[in-house]
């Protein structure tokens, strides 16, 4: 089957090579000339495992990057819309999503996709989108038959080729009379077992998406909560959470306490239903209360993180930290909402010298510091860039803080780290990935985020 994606990012490319994977022809397109000039070299411009064997083994063959999306879209029997929907900062509908770039697409596809398209909406988009899609499809497209189904998408980064290909579940929202694109819609995901592919109407599909999101992020929130209390009375929140996550009806994801989560999706996904709430129930609903205070609860676990950081060393000013990680989570090169970014900020807003470690992320480090308003001077001369955690990133330092769980940071020589450090040397944990002890005994002071300090 012929599918045209609209947006290469990493849903977008990860969409175009899973379904390529299964035989089905793809146009991968993009408006950012550069991206899709990456896509078609020889290094892709995405970090995530397996994606680049997928554009390797397809790319020439059923699988093509082009700009050229009006000209892609004449043959498409499908059209993927996996444009960028981030939060809108500013003006009306503050809060809600940006829509601009999805609603550009619609105009696009409206003017050049031929009759029968699928148009299928797989951006995160706010409730009854497809609404406002059909409506300028039916005003521009000369009577040629279309459909609008919603089908988002739930991979998560790091892991987004495997959720692709394999998914808990495929939801397809269509109108009734539209059962024609659902069957297509079921013919073009045929891979995955029946069982997994599940019909809701439309609203429900563009409702669930958000509700998905919400879910996780709020449990997430609440055993965060208890991290404080841990570290007060000698509770282990990894003890706790151990012991939630046993319980079948609960389950064991999701309630990793740490520095809270970031990334591009969670913060935006409950930004927008707080917005919806405030939409349809007024301002003072108590349900957009809870969801905004879930996220400035978030953004306060790194204030506290920098706070027992400063506790423990006492200033800033002057000392060299090194913080391993930048991306919002391993795996991934993604740097968007990441910790490790605000974390940073206030270390050199108090004068200190950063080394950043990061396997993947380092190449977006300029660019996501400015554009969290750090002035290039600072970046330049406050802040020094390693992929790999050589000896001589801890030279001189007098704290280390793991912000990402890289697994690269296990076979850590932290013996040979603390002899290059100065004493008393600190390792703040702030995902909880290491044994107290193992770091004890390498000679550093431990903090672990809901465990508390153990001396070396
Ligand atoms: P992204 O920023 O990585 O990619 C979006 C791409 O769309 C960019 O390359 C951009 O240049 C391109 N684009 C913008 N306007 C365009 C246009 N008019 N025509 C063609 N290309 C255009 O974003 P992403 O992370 O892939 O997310 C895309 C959507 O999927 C968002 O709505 C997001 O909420 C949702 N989503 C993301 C994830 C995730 O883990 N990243 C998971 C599920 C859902
Ligand atoms: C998340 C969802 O997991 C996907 O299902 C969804 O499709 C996607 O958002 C989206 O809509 O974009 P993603 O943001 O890529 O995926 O990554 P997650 O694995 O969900 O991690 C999000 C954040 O939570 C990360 O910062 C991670 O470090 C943090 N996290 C996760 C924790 O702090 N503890 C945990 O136990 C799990």
């Amino acid at each position: 089957m012929r599918a045209v994606i609209i947006g290469s990012g990493y849903v977008g490319s990860v969409t175009g090579a899973g379904l390529a994977s299964r035989g089905h022809d793809v146009v991968c397109t993009d408006v950012d000339t550069q991206k899709i000039d990456s896509w078609n070299g020889d290094v892709i411009p995405i970090s995530e495992p397996g994606l680049s064997e997928l554009v390797l083994k397809h790319r020439g063959k059923n699988l093509a990057f082009t700009t050229d999306l009006a000209g892609a879209l004449k043959s498409a029997e499908f059209v993927f819309v996996c444009v960028n929907t981030p939060q809108k900062e500013s003006g009306v509908n503050k809060g809600s999503f940006d829509m601009r770039y999805f609603d550009g697409s619609a105009r696009t596809i409206a003017q050049y996709a031929g009759d029968g398209v699928i148009v299928v909406e797989k951006s995160t988009v706010p409730l009854r989108t497809a609404e406002y899609l059909t409506r300028v499809l039916e005003s521009n497209m000369g009577g040629k038959r279309f459909a609008v189904v919603s089908n988002p998408e739930f991979l998560a980064e790091g892991t987004a080729v495997e959720d692709f290909l394999f998914p808990d579940r495929i939801l397809v929202g269509a109108k009734s009379e539209d059962e024609w694109a659902r069957r297509k819609m079921a013919e073009l995901y045929s891979w995955v077992p029946k069982e997994r592919i599940v019909y809701s109407n439309i609203w429900s599909a563009e409702l669930a998406k958000l509700a998905n999101n919400l879910s996780l992020s709020s449990r997430l929130t609440a055993m965060n909560g208890l991290a404080e209390l841990c570290e007060v009375t000698g509770a282990d929140i990894n003890e706790v959470s151990g012991v939630v996550g046993m319980d079948k009806r609960i389950g064991a994801s999701f309630l990793r306490a740490g520095i809270g989560f970031g990334g591009s999706c969670f913060r935006k996904d409950v930004s927008a239903l707080v917005y919806l709430m405030e939409h349809y129930f007024g301002p003072d609903n108590p349900y957009s209360k809870l969801y905004s205070s879930m996220l400035e609860l978030n953004d306060y676990l790194r204030v506290r993180f920098v706070k027992s950081m400063n506790y423990h060393l006492h200033s800033f000013g002057g000392k060299t930290i090194v913080l391993l990680g930048l991306a919002f989570k391993p795996d991934t090169d993604d740097v968007r909402d990441a910790p490790a970014v605000t974390i940073a900020k206030y270390l050199l807003e108090d004068g200190a010298q950063l080394r950043i470690v990061d396997p993947k992320a380092v190449k977006h480090a300029k660019g996501v510091f400015a554009a969290a308003g750090l002035e290039s001077r600072i970046v330049e001369s406050r802040i020094e860039l390693f992929e790999k955690p050589d000896d001589k990133v801890f030279d001189g330092s007098e704290g280390i803080a793991l912000v990402t769980e890289w697994k690269e940071f296990k076979n850590i020589d932290f013996a040979g780290a603390a002899k290059r450090m100065c004493k008393p040397a600190w390792f703040f944990d702030g995902r909880n990935m290491f044994d107290h002890e193992k770091i004890t005994s390498a000679g550093l002071n431990y903090y672990g985020v809901g465990k508390g300090v153990f001396y070396a």
